[in-house]
């Protein structure tokens, strides 16, 4: 039966992708809604590739501008979070794609958990910042939250047919980013377009520069921690410079499963729209015979020392999380506006968390609350090293 998928964030790299599978998979999946941000330009030839029914841009006056240009389509245009809210909402959903970054992709992700229907999970910093919320709402309404991060994908697809109960632990594997073999001494003179050229994945710019800082592995140790009911200390780390086996989950037993597959997003996309059903992928086969060997080697957190606040955050949980995020969403985009450097990145953020008095977190209301707070404190701290 067809399915109608809604994507938010389709004018970024997990929307773009979303869509190629969408597109290879048409007798399957039709879309309904889009969300975009301000890329006006992709957005209109989404709309005339997909016909959707309902879009959405962050700007009033560029929904204005698609709604005349598209008006003989009868194509309803809506705005802001609202706009994205609604897109998440519409009744017609089978799938909602929640791809928007960073915790502007929260209230969003939440409507469309609160809607019931699956949520494929791209938007890792909504769990970062709101698991709890979010797994309680999916409980009330019956959503299924289906990762697409590829780790997470990789233990979903190991934990398919097991019981959660007998699992020992689960390893994240992590490229390493750009810097892993940069010795500590040259970590100083890191540039921007250094750090925004990722040796493996081609992905939107905050999460390459947390995939540079090894930030995106903290925040997947949190967002599994919430996917799959684990315990922090079930919850660990390897870097695997060649990204073919994205998990590891070594059950109570000692029998370790491994997710493998070539690096292409679009692999764990397609998973989380067709589950529990396989479709065939326009992907290459993964040759191990090509590659040869798999490297895994344990993470250097004097190298990457944000590992240790993102496993302080995992372990204390409540608010600490929603800070630690607030903190790196302010540095990632000082370091992207060029006011800040790469070497700055772990001292600014600690001293933005460290003095944070964690403590439970009940509500919406407070996490966006914390997050407005962390990041003026963050914004100062920045201000004065300029
Ligand atoms: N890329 C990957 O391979 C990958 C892998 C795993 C997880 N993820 C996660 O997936 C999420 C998206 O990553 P990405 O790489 O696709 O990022 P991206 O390329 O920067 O795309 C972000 C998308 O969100 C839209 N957007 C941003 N702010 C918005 C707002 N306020 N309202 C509505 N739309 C908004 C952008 O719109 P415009 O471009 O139109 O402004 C764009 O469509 C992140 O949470 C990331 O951590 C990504």
């Amino acid at each position: 039966m067809m399915k109608n998928v809604s994507i938010l964030g389709s004018t970024g790299s997990i929307g773009r992708n979303t869509l190629q599978v969408i597109e290879h998979l048409s007798d399957k999946f039709n879309i309904v809604g889009l969300a975009a941000g301000k890329n006006t330009k992709l957005l209109k030839k989404q709309v005339e590739k997909f016909k959707p029914k309902v879009v959405s841009l962050e700007r009033t006056e560029d929904a204005q501008e698609i709604m005349q240009a598209y008006s003989h389509l009868g194509l309803r245009v809506v705005s802001g979070r609202e706009g994205a809210e609604e897109i998440a909402q519409i009744e017609d959903n089978d799938i909602v794609v929640c791809a928007i970054t960073g915790i502007n992709g929260l209230l969003p992700t939440l409507a469309a958990v609160k809607a019931g229907k699956r949520v494929a999970l791209a938007n890792k910093e909504s769990m970062v910042v709101a698991g709890s919320l979010l797994k309680k709402e999916a409980n009330r309404t019956g959503a299924e939250i289906i990762p697409v991060d590829s780790e997470h994908s990789g233990v979903f697809q190991c934990l398919v047919k097991e019981n959660r109960e007998n699992i020992k632990r689960v390893i994240l594997t992590a490229s390493g980013g750009p810097f892993f073999r940069t010795p500590k001494e040259d970590m100083q003179k890191i540039t921007l377009e250094e750090a925004l050229n990722h040796p493996r994945w081609k992905m939107g710019a905050k999460v390459t520069i947390d995939s540079a800082t090894l930030m995106n592995k903290g925040l997947e140790l949190i967002e599994a921690k919430w996917l799959f009911d684990l315990h922090p200390q079930q919850l660990e780390i390897l870097i695997h410079p060649q990204s073919i086996v994205h998990s590891l989950v070594e059950m109570k037993d000692g029998s370790v499963l491994a997710q493998m597959s070539t690096t292409d997003m679009r692999i764990p996309i397609q998973y989380a729209l067709t589950y529990p059903q396989r479709e065939k992928a326009p992907v290459a086969s993964l040759d191990l015979s090509q590659i040869q060997s798999l490297d895994f080697f344990e993470v250097d957190t004097n190298k990457f020392p944000l590992i240790k606040i993102a496993r302080l955050a995992l372990k204390e949980g409540g608010s600490f999380p929603v800070a630690l995020n607030a903190a790196n969403e302010e540095v990632v985009d000082a370091f992207l506006k060029k006011k800040l450097r790469f070497s700055e990145v772990y001292d600014v953020i600690r001293e933005a968390v460290e003095a944070h008095d964690t403590r439970e977190v009940n509500s919406i209301e407070e996490i966006f609350q914390i997050d407005r707070e962390i990041k003026m404190k963050t914004r100062k701290i920045i201000e004065q090293r300029c």
